[in-house]
């Protein structure tokens, strides 16, 4: 049985091959999905043909960006917890610190982190790729002690 949808269902569908027709959308989204897309770019130029006039783009990104990451890390364990905790917690940093210094490199060499994704945003790297896709950001969310990115950009 087919379940009554108000919306269309693309299963399998690419998001470079979008199966809508031109103007026919009034928000498009990306949920962590963006940075698994092969040909973003190519996304991007569909997400502008289906979507109406005054139409929006939602992306939500993870970032794989040291300086985010580092301050998403909260000092609370430190002072909060068992006696043990701080002891814990200082070998934790030291190791956090080490991991956040390797991932740094391999971005800047632009190393892969993982088989699943076509590429890793930084701020910097989001911001960038808004910019070039001439995408004006209306909106911006960053989600407090983690790495997630919600933003609502319009074409210009
Ligand atoms: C991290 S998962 C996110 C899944 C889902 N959006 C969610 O919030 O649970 C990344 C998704 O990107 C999808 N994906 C990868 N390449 C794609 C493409 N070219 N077009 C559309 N979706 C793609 C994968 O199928 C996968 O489901």
């Amino acid at each position: 049985m087919t379940p009554y949808r108000t919306y269309p269902c693309l299963v399998g569908a690419l998001a470079e091959d979008i199966p809508l027709k031109d103007g026919s959308v009034d928000i498009v989204l990306f949920a962590t999905s963006l940075d698994h897309i092969e040909d973003e770019d190519a996304a991007i130029d569909e997400c502008r043909r289906v979507l109406k006039p005054g139409g929006r783009i939602i992306f939500w990104q993870g970032l794989y960006d040291p300086r985010v990451m580092a301050s998403a890390k909260t000092f609370e364990p430190i002072f909060f917890g068992r006696w043990w905790r701080p002891w814990a917690a200082v070998a934790e940093y030291v190791y956090f610190a080490h991991r956040l210094r390797k991932l740094r490199r391999k971005l800047e060499k632009n190393i892969p982190l993982d088989d699943v994704h076509a590429r890793y945003y930084t701020r910097e790297r989001f911001d960038e790729s808004l910019a070039r896709w001439k995408l004006r950001k209306t909106r911006e969310i960053a989600v407090p002690n983690s790495t997630g990115l919600f933003a609502e950009a319009v074409p210009r």
